[in-house]
């Protein structure tokens, strides 16, 4: 039952108390997103790690002043590339056969899927499609920091287009799709002691014979 706890535990945070997380802890939730699961296994996904202060108050001034930004350990913003080339698809097919010790012509069946379903989209069918995969990610980190008792609120209440020049997104081809804060609680945070608010299993569920 400690992962149910876990997530009793958890809720988004509005206010942080400006700690820091540990590097250990940080890199916890990173490799988390890391194993997290993806479409293909693609990870179409990038994503950028803020903890300079003056950083995270101008996300947070983009973020409609919600006081969590400013006042968090670490921002994670999850990107996603605005376009998928064939050249992404060919870093991947080398990293599988180079992980794997495989040729690369094992692997070109895989290519030609990969190329005919992902890189003949339109861009923004591609880009949906990478920010449903995007989110998987931020699950995963969700669970994880609860996990470790680490403080966090998935957030897409920010103005995308200041966020991608903020931090240059656009030039690195990217573009912010959702972010996770990461820090602890500040003790007078109201939302703590909400009681969860879910539905009734019998409203959420539907076992189907
Ligand atoms: C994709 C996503 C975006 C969210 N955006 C915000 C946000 O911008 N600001 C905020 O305070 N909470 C945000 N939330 C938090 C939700 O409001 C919160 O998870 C929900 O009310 C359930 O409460 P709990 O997570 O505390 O259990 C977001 C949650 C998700 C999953």
């Amino acid at each position: 039952m400690s992962l149910i706890n876990d997530l009793n535990w958890r809720y988004a945070a509005k206010k942080m108390n400006g700690k820091s997380i540990s590097d250990e802890q940080l890199n916890m939730v990173l490799t988390a997103i890391n194993l997290s699961a993806s479409s293909y296994g693609l990870q179409p996904y990038k994503v950028m790690v803020v903890s300079k202060p003056e950083t995270k108050l101008k996300l947070q001034e983009a973020a409609f002043g919600q006081l969590q930004v400013g006042s968090s350990s670490h921002v994670l913003i999850l990107t996603v590339p605005l376009k998928m080339t064939e050249e992404y698809i060919q870093n991947y097919i080398s990293l599988i056969a180079e992980e794997r010790a495989i040729p690369t012509g094992f692997l070109d069946e895989f290519k030609k899927t990969l190329e005919t379903t992902i890189v003949a989209l339109p861009t923004d069918v591609q880009q949906i499609w990478a920010t449903k995969q995007a989110y998987i990610s931020l699950g995963t980190a969700l669970i994880a920091a609860a996990n470790q008792k680490i403080d966090a609120c998935p957030m897409e209440g920010f103005d995308a287009a200041k966020f991608d020049e903020i931090l240059n997104l656009t030039e690195k081809g990217f573009k912010s799709v959702v972010m996770l804060v990461l820090g602890f609680r500040d003790e007078k945070d109201t939302y703590a002691n909400f009681k969860k608010v879910r539905k009734a299993k019998e409203d959420l569920f539907e076992m189907v014979n």
